[in-house]
């Protein structure tokens, strides 16, 4: 109960509080699914559940906290290990930064609700407020430069560091009490929205206004909501059993997220037109449609702590991989530094905290959203060909939870990743093509020469 509780935290938050409105609607960058999404849920769903075997498989092996780097670097060598936890940055850091947008997005409509009301040049990010003359014209200036950033994603990212650095107690009641108050707002907007559902809506004009191609980007998109059950993984030093009960714990979580999801898409499509929801607050918005205000005002307010503890999860699980990193040498060493007085790992909490806190306050959701998923998808694809390779070169030792027909599910479970990495707008593969560039130059003018264990391997310290 507690893992499954651990992995829907991680789960549910952004992605279908937020991102399901663009992956219906569409948006400037890309066509949308339209009541479709159902479908595209369920691709997305597919493809997660295929990663989750192989995740369950690699954390019943080797049961020590970590994620998708301990295992690459335990299987495949230094240089996949680098990539994966390269790509990693971007699950969780550069994911957070979506979710911190996310919040925001909430936050504000809560705040409205209350009849407060912030200057939109202080909740719109910096790159879309330069582009929209209305919130240029209400920005104060500074000399000639206008003053536009997302204000409640800097102050909540920030107020989460800090936290985090002094170290929170994790304790498992904490997690439950808020998966169950995601769990409320959702059965609530699901009672609240099934009465008011008009079954017309699902196929006006259409129930896939843009074919396949919707669909797909669609599910694309909506991965973003199923990211997380990996954080299960990292729970398995802490699990009484974890042969057993990891796999048990993200399979579980996963199936509860997609009849959620699927449930809040079919509702969310009945109650407003589809193309009404490429907006910040979907959930908020489709409620205000039919008149359900307070019930809109309670949703807000479930989906900003739904995302803040998606916000504590990623930063936790960012920091602890930087540390990994640095103790292998990969990273240096002031990064695998622990508080001496908290026992955290204070100096990758913060650099965390200051990355994605600007990032949050400057860059627009949908940028960072779909990067994320690329990034992710990737290290899901690498990880689906080390349980390949690890059955050849280490077949004997014995593995508590099997993926089963390897090799045939593993290569599904790439080739519905390549898939999704796909149907990304061009613009997501270049930045992501960028970003691995980006890697590859410190991993050969740094991580490289500085390796632990490569110093290890070999005795005369060649390198
Ligand atoms: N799945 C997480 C979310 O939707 C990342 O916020």
């Amino acid at each position: 109960m507690a893992l499954t509780a651990l992995g829907i935290g991680a789960i549910i938050g952004a992605g279908i509080f937020v991102a399901i409105g663009s992956a219906i609607s569409g948006d400037p960058g890309h066509l949308g699914a339209g009541p479709a999404i159902v479908v595209s849920i369920l691709l997305a769903g597919v493809t997660s559940t295929l990663a989750a075997l192989n995740y369950s498989e690699f954390a019943a092996l080797i049961p020590i906290a970590g994620s998708a780097y301990t295992y690459a670097y335990a299987t495949l060598g230094e240089l996949v290990a680098w990539i994966i936890g390269w790509d990693l940055i971007l699950e969780y850091a550069v994911g957070n930064i979506a979710v911190a947008v996310g919040w925001a997005g909430y936050f504000d409509s809560f705040l409205r609700g209350l009849g407060i009301h912030l200057p939109a040049w202080l909740v719109t990010d910096t790159l879309t407020g330069l582009s929209s003359p209305a919130v240029l014209a209400s920005a104060p200036h500074l000399g000639s430069m206008p003053i536009i950033f997302c204000a409640p994603a800097l102050v909540i990212v920030a107020l989460i560091t800090v936290v985090l650095v002094i170290g929170v107690q994790e304790s498992s009641w904490v997690n439950t009490l808020m998966v169950g108050i995601k769990l409320a707002v959702i059965l609530l907007f699901l009672a609240v929205g099934l009465v008011a559902i008009h079954p017309h809506q699902w196929v006006t004009p259409s129930f896939a206004p843009h074919g396949f191609a919707g669909i797909s980007v669609g599910a694309a998109i909506i991965f973003f909501a199923y990211i997380g059950f990996d954080a299960v993984s990292t729970a398995s030093e802490e699990a009484k059993n974890p042969q057993r009960d990891i796999p048990i714990g993200i399979i579980a979580s996963l199936i509860i997220c997609t009849v959620l999801f699927v449930a809040i898409a079919l509702v969310l499509t009945g109650l407003i037109p589809w193309n009404q929801l490429d907006v910040a607050d979907p959930l908020n918005v489709a409620l205000r449609y039919i008149h359900a205000n307070w019930a809109a005002g309670f949703v807000s307010l479930g989906a900003v702590a739904a995302m803040t503890s998606v916000l504590l999860v990623f930063q936790l699980g960012q920091a602890r991989i930087f540390m990994s990193m640095a103790r292998d040498g990969l990273l240096p060493p002031w990064a695998a530094k622990v508080h001496p007085r908290f026992r955290t790992p204070h100096v990758t909490t913060i650099v965390t905290g200051v990355v994605v806190a600007l990032g949050a306050a400057f860059i627009p959701i949908g940028v960072v959203l779909e990067l994320t998923n690329i990034g992710t998808l990737f290290a899901f694809v690498l990880v689906a060909l080390g349980i390949i390779v690890l059955r050849r070169t280490d077949p004997d030792r014995p593995r508590p939870f099997r993926t089963p027909w390897v090799p045939f599910l593993p290569l599904v479970s790439v080739a519905f990743c390549l898939y999704l990495m796909l149907s990304l707008p061009l613009v997501t593969k270049l930045r992501f093509v960028v970003w691995l560039l980006i890697g590859a130059v410190i991993y050969f003018g740094y991580g490289r020469r500085h390796s632990r264990v490569r110093a290890l391997a070999d005795p005369l310290g060649r390198r």
